[in-house]
């Protein structure tokens, strides 16, 4: 099967974006509401193990949730506390997110093309990067991304566990561990493991990484 265009993918969000309620539409599509429910409450749990139980008004975290979809993780991060800069390449999820409110602010923007004025303690790409289908801009992107972390602080992206780059229809394109190791050791990242979601028979988990040069 022939993956989508930059345009197609673009357009597929978009829609997707309006169609799909506030879970199905980031989520997983072939769930109900109820059990991306329990998908999206599983998968915040186990970031918090990832990026702590730290919880302070005078010095919140600095987050960016990339590809943050209609902002379900976002608004979580910002009631823990954290600051939360939420951006997103579909105009019509950063508009729902933008009319839905509570705390992020959010910007449209490419994975690739995000420019900030501070660094992160933490970035979060949560179910993004198998989206990204061309090859070069997945790079830019995760380039872009391990960019913004500060000394000390994580990086965390989803993606499949097992070795090798698969394709999965039109729409996904899953790639190994090693991939990420391979793009982010240089730039001074260390690899903290690969956390399996463990929902539902999900392949996917979150490959931790922490910024040690
Ligand atoms: C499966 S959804 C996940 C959304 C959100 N992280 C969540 O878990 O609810 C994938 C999201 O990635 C966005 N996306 C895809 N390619 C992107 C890119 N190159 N840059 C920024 N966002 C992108 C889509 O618009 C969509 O909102």
């Amino acid at each position: 099967m022939e993956l989508l265009s930059v345009t197609e993918a673009g357009e597929y969000w978009d829609a997707r974006h309006r169609r799909e309620g506030e879970l199905r539409s980031g989520g997983d599509v072939s769930f109900d509401e109820p059990t991306n429910e329990m998908f999206y409450v599983r998968r915040l749990a186990l970031l918090l193990d990832l990026i702590g139980e730290h919880g302070d008004p005078v010095a919140p975290l600095f987050v960016l949730d990339a590809g943050c979809g209609k902002g379900w993780f976002s608004r979580a991060l910002v009631r823990f506390g954290h600051q939360v800069d939420g951006i997103d390449a579909s105009p019509a999820a950063v508009a729902l997110c933008r009319a839905a409110g509570g705390g992020p602010r959010y910007h449209e923007s490419p994975l690739s093309g995000w420019r900030s004025p501070w660094l992160y303690d933490v970035v979060v790409c949560i179910d993004v990067l198998f989206h990204v289908l061309d090859d070069g801009e997945w790079e830019a992107s995760l380039r872009n991304l391990a960019s913004l972390v500060r000394l000390g602080g994580r990086l965390i992206v989803s993606d499949h566990g097992e070795p090798g780059d698969r394709i999965h229809g039109n729409y996904q394109v899953t790639r190994g561990p090693d991939r990420y190791a391979a793009l982010l050791a240089p730039m001074g990242l260390r690899a903290d493991g690969w956390h399996p979601y463990r929902f539902r028979g999900s392949l996917v988990g979150f490959h931790a990484f922490t910024r040690i040069g």
